[in-house]
């Protein structure tokens, strides 16, 4: 695809956005609007939801946005949300698969419930949203799938260990299901963001240490490095240049050793 093809790709289609009250999930919503696409944004919060879809609308008037609230770590909310969206009419060119949490802390000391609640939310809700969605990519031999990791997949991260686990999951699914809906003309991309500005850590649990803080990225840079690379198809993308040498990195390391160096990144300073 020529890069002005690229750059027109998403005019006037339909851009579904998981998460997308907060954070990466809002700015997913701003950039895509910016490139011309219609807007349907999920979350459970339909007040920071409407918010934005005013922000954006007064900054792009021709633009369509649906704000659907929903709690997708319920079981059926996939099924439910797309019910949601045919009835409305609409054709979701664009999945991107970003709402999540984490869970700082020791895993022994974690309240099952809410890990319950991230396994449920990051790994099987994205699962399932991507089976639902991507069916009508298939028949209709279009679309672009952005599935949303984290560095933490690459290594073991103690005080991490069942959000970067989970994270894990995303990260090889993405990439096989790249390989698989290829001949589809699906595209399935993973964006693994480093630290980002967002309420992740806090939602987490966790106050930033300072190999936080030196590395943290902004939100809107890593959502367009992220869209620009689902575009073009790529397989997997890991935002920023020491992220994604410490990413590449850790294929040299041994595991043990990468799980030291997570837990000291995580708990110094
Ligand atoms: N920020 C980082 O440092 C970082 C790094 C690597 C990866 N990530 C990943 O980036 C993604 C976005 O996170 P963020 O950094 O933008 O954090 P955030 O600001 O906390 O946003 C998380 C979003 O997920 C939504 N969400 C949470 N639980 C939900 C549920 N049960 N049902 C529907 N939506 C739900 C939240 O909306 P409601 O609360 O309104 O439901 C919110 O819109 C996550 O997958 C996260 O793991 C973040």
């Amino acid at each position: 695809m020529s890069s002005e093809t690229v750059q027109t790709a998403l005019k006037g289609k339909w851009a579904l956005i998981t998460g997308a009250s907060s954070g990466l999930g809002a700015d997913f919503a701003r950039d895509l609007a910016g490139r011309g696409a219609n807007l349907i944004l999920v979350a459970r919060r339909a007040d920071k939801m409407n918010e934005l879809a005013a922000e954006i609308k007064a900054k792009h008037p021709g633009i369509e946005i649906d704000v659907i609230p929903l709690d997708l770590a319920v079981p059926d909310s996939p099924d439910n949300l797309y019910a949601q969206v045919k009835a409305a009419g609409r054709e979701v060119e664009v999945l991107i698969n970003n709402a999540g949490f984490g869970l700082y802390g020791m895993f022994m000391e974690t309240d099952w419930a809410r890990t319950e609640a991230l396994l449920q939310l990051d790994i099987v809700a994205l699962t399932h949203m991507t089976r639902v969605f991507a069916a009508d990519m298939v028949t209709r031999r279009s679309g672009y799938i952005l599935q949303v990791a984290s560095i933490g997949a690459f290594q073991p991260s103690p005080t991490y260990a069942a959000y970067s686990a989970a994270k894990s999951y995303v990260l090889y699914f993405g990439e096989a299901l790249n390989f698989e809906l290829r001949p589809h003309h699906v595209k399935v991309t993973v964006l693994a963001p480093g630290v980002t500005k967002t309420a992740f850590l806090e939602v987490s649990g966790q106050k930033p240490t300072l190999y936080q803080r030196l590395v943290m990225m902004q939100s809107p840079t890593v959502v367009k490095i992220g869209i620009d690379a689902m575009l073009r198809g790529k397989t997997s993308i890991v935002p920023g240049v020491f992220n994604r040498l410490m990413a590449w990195s850790m294929r040299f390391v041994p595991r043990r050793l990468a799980a030291m160096l997570a837990y000291r990144s995580m708990t110094l300073g």
